[in-house]
């Protein structure tokens, strides 16, 4: 069997061990005589499933007793609603813009009430993170994204908001390195990048910030239902929660989050080191804030970035083609991309960049 290195942004690689169990209890999970996507979400089993997956997640990323965990549906998408129509009571949020997905969080914020944009770096392209900025005393919450996708950017510190809560999109850098999960009020996920397949959405809340919701909100977009409900109100994305599981026991087995962090920035810093001298390739990410996990970069010319792409695909390196909207090329290099895989790409760039100069 021939894997490659895969390099997507999302849904992305996953560990070669969890789909190698996933086959194994395809058919037949642990002695059923079912497959997990044929049990009910009400059954015993699948409890024992969920309540293991939402056990790893507080273990892995220390979440107290005073907050909740969901596994919603949706993707972070629906968070950039379901925050401000939970959270935003008294009409106003902050948020700091710092690329694509901020843009259509605020867009959705501005459905709900007053959006201040604290801060924002679109003035360069989104290449840094603002540092400064000041948090409106009356907002209902500050919004970030921790780390850009498309851009290739991340905070390096956690901004503190004092005592308006801090929301967070999470969704390309959860479980990457360790967080205080104090410091914020609420957390979101999409899977499909750090956690699992597609179809399940994480939701850590502070369960102080639940019921606040503004009236008039569907049952279905409120916390405190999921919440009281245990993320069974209705039928949930149950095969992508068992997938999160096996992916959360891969990462417990691991040594857990400190583990992969040293992984996750060794990777990254062959990658840096090798576009910081390379005469051909270049990110345009300001070095301060670069991203671990996404790693955008491009040569001078478009044709030589789709030569690139094609010849990288050819031997094994897929995905590499930078987000529509940046052109060039991205690498994203999640926890379940093996060091081997950034090694051989960055050894695939130096003998192509030798062949083209
Ligand atoms: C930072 C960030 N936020 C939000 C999203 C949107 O997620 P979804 O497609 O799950 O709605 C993505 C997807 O790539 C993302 O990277």
């Amino acid at each position: 069997m021939r894997r490659v290195y895969n390099f997507s942004a999302g849904p992305s690689m996953l560990p070669l061990k969890v789909l190698e169990t996933a086959s194994r209890e395809m058919c037949n999970w642990r002695g059923t005589g079912m497959s997990v996507m044929e049990m009910s979400h009400r059954s015993k089993e699948f409890e024992s499933i969920i309540e293991h997956a939402e056990n790893l997640l507080r273990k892995l990323m220390g979440i107290p007793e005073n907050y909740a965990v969901l596994f919603l549906q949706g993707g972070a998408s629906t968070q950039f609603s379901m925050v401000p129509a939970n959270l935003m009571s008294g009409g106003k949020a902050d948020y700091i813009n710092t690329g694509s997905f901020s843009e259509k969080a605020i867009a959705e914020a501005e459905l709900f009430g007053s959006v201040n944009i604290i801060a924002s770096s679109r003035d360069r392209n989104f290449t840094y993170i603002p540092e400064s900025f000041e948090i409106s005393p009356d907002a209902d919450y500050v919004h970030i994204t921790t780390n850009n996708t498309i851009e290739g950017t991340c905070f390096k510190e956690i901004p503190d908001t004092g005592n308006v809560p801090l929301v967070a999109d999470m969704s390309s850098n959860i479980l990457s390195e360790p967080v205080d999960v104090t410091k914020f009020g609420l957390i979101y996920a999409g899977a499909q990048k750090n956690l699992g397949p597609a179809g399940v959405t994480i939701v850590i809340i502070r369960k102080d910030l639940l019921g606040r919701h503004r009236e008039g909100t569907p049952t279905m977009m409120r916390y405190d239902v999921h919440v009281k409900n245990k993320s069974l109100y209705n039928t949930p994305p149950t095969y992508s929660i068992y997938m999160t599981g096996l992916v959360l026991e891969w990462l417990d087995e691991l040594g857990g989050v400190r583990a992969i962090e040293k992984i996750n920035r060794e990777k990254a810093q062959i990658l840096y080191d090798y576009l910081d001298e390379s005469e051909m390739f270049f990110t345009p990410v300001e070095k301060k804030y670069r991203s671990i996990m996404n790693v955008p970069f491009k040569t001078s010319s478009p044709q030589l970035d789709a030569k690139f792409i094609e010849e990288a695909a050819k031997n094994g390196f897929v995905a590499l083609k930078g987000h529509r909207s940046v052109g060039g090329m991205r690498a994203s290099i999640y926890n379940a991309m093996p060091v081997e895989g950034v090694r051989e790409l960055v050894d695939f760039m130096k003998k192509f960049e030798m062949e083209n100069r």
